[in-house]
């Protein structure tokens, strides 16, 4: 086991429990001292090529290095972006407009063909969209079921030597379902000229990842998600792999991300990941499961016959727990219950209240999708913590003021699941 990480100075004893890591982690205190170095003392440019570039250099270098450590990458390239969503856009638009440049008469005559699911990221979606609309890409989203993974037969069967990429994130942001990925990435290798990438910004850090295991080509992280500031992403990239930048210029990130590198960051990913690696070493993944099913156990028993858990029952993030309420507003209830700071299954936008596509791609009617809650466990999430959240979920749960408002009929929800198609583009975290 290993040794406690230090006191985290926004999780005073009155603080609320924080139950929303998905959303984005607390940054380490040791990874915010790591970041010292560069910010006070390394200022160079690391493509200088004095003495102020070499120590940069030498900083960001290990900061790569420790980052690929972690994926299991002795090869290839990570090159590091200013967010995850930057990382999805490089990965789906630039493998997608590099495969179409090298075969120019092809893509006259046929349509690129690009191939997703809906309870992606929106950065994926937004990606596949923008290759639709001024690429005249095809894409094909692949069905979730209940559980809300993605079948590799339907794979297999809408596979075609058009298509160019095909994109499914390791696991979902607001379930934490964990897809199928190295089987999916095999499949799509069956055709000639298809790329497999995934979005890992929620398993990187949190369970084993292994880009050789996997057998991808592309696979997106973020620092945010694994305890280092928002602002930093990666895209890690396989050996032969050519992709169009997004962001062109002075050449930096092996031409593929142009922009002086953001070196503090870039250090904070980096000591971010080597902590990441003690953590999994220590089987910190074992003890966020078991009081990830401590808060399970504890909202069934005060809510008996009321919670529905969402998601897969196995294959799902050792932190994640994502429960409906039956009877129960989610929004209001967290309304009610300050003490804990968590998600819904809803998203706000300009006034109206939307179902989480997530949650209703996978088939759920709307009323359970207004009763979902995102509970999402961390490094500095305690057993302590865990029962206060039961007891003020399940008081808030019994004030009539968090009831639920929604009801859909069958017909206005089978007239939603048939618009599921593009655009699915909302805000996401
Ligand atoms: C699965 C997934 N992909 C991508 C992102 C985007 O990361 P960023 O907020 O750094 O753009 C997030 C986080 O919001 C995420 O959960």
């Amino acid at each position: 086991m290993l040794p406690a990480p230090p006191p985290h100075p926004a999780f005073g004893p009155d603080a609320p429990v924080y139950l929303d890591h998905n959303a984005t982690t607390p940054v380490d205190p040791r990874v915010a001292e790591a970041m010292r170095a560069p910010l006070a003392e390394a200022f160079g440019n690391p493509s200088s090529a004095h003495a102020y570039g070499t120590p940069a250099r030498a900083l960001l270098d290990e900061a790569r290095g420790r980052v690929t450590g972690l994926i299991g990458a002795d090869a290839g390239r990570l090159v590091f972006t200013g967010s995850g969503s930057e990382a999805d856009a490089l990965a789906v638009r630039g493998a997608v407009l590099q495969l179409i440049a090298s075969g120019p008469g092809r893509w006259r005559e046929e349509r690129p063909h690009v191939i997703t699911q809906p309870t992606e990221h929106p950065a994926v979606l937004a990606a596949c969209e923008y290759l639709l609309r001024w690429h005249g890409a095809e894409v094909t989203l692949l069905g979730v079921d209940e559980q809300g993974r993605v079948d590799p037969d339907e794979l297999r069967a809408v596979l075609t030597d058009r298509t160019l990429l095909v994109s499914v994130m390791h696991a979902n942001n607001e379930t934490g379902t964990i897809q199928p990925i190295a089987e999916l990435a095999r499949i799509t290798h069956e055709s000639p000229d298809a790329l497999f990438h995934t979005d890992a910004a929620q398993t990187v850090a949190k369970v084993p990842v292994d880009v050789e295991a996997l057998g991808v080509d592309l696979l997106t992280l973020v620092g945010h998600k694994m305890y280092a500031p928002k602002g930093i992403g990666a895209l890690w990239v396989r050996d032969g792999v050519r992709l169009e930048p997004i962001v062109a210029g002075g050449g930096q990130e092996g031409g593929l991300r142009a922009g002086t590198e953001n070196l503090p960051h870039a250090v904070a990913l980096g000591a971010a990941a080597a902590l990441a690696s003690a953590d999994l070493a220590a089987d910190e993944p074992a003890r966020l499961a078991a009081l990830r099913d401590r808060l399970h156990a504890g909202l069934d028993a005060a809510l008996p016959g009321r919670v529905r858990l969402n998601g897969h029952p196995v294959e799902r993030l050792p932190h994640t727990l994502n429960v409906s309420l039956d009877g129960v507003d989610a929004r209001a209830l967290l309304a009610l219950a300050p003490g804990v700071a968590a998600s819904t299954g809803s998203a706000c936008h300009a006034g109206a209240t939307t179902p989480s596509p997530v949650l209703t791609g996978m088939g759920l009617d709307a009323a359970r999708a207004f009763g979902a809650l995102r509970l999402s466990l961390g490094r500095w999430t305690t057993e302590d913590d865990i029962d206060r959240a039961v007891a003020l979920l399940a008081a808030a749960a019994a004030d009539e003021r968090a009831a639920a408002t929604v009801t859909e009929s069958a017909a206005e929800r089978a007239r939603r699941l048939a618009r599921r198609t593009l655009p699915l583009i909302t805000p996401g975290g």
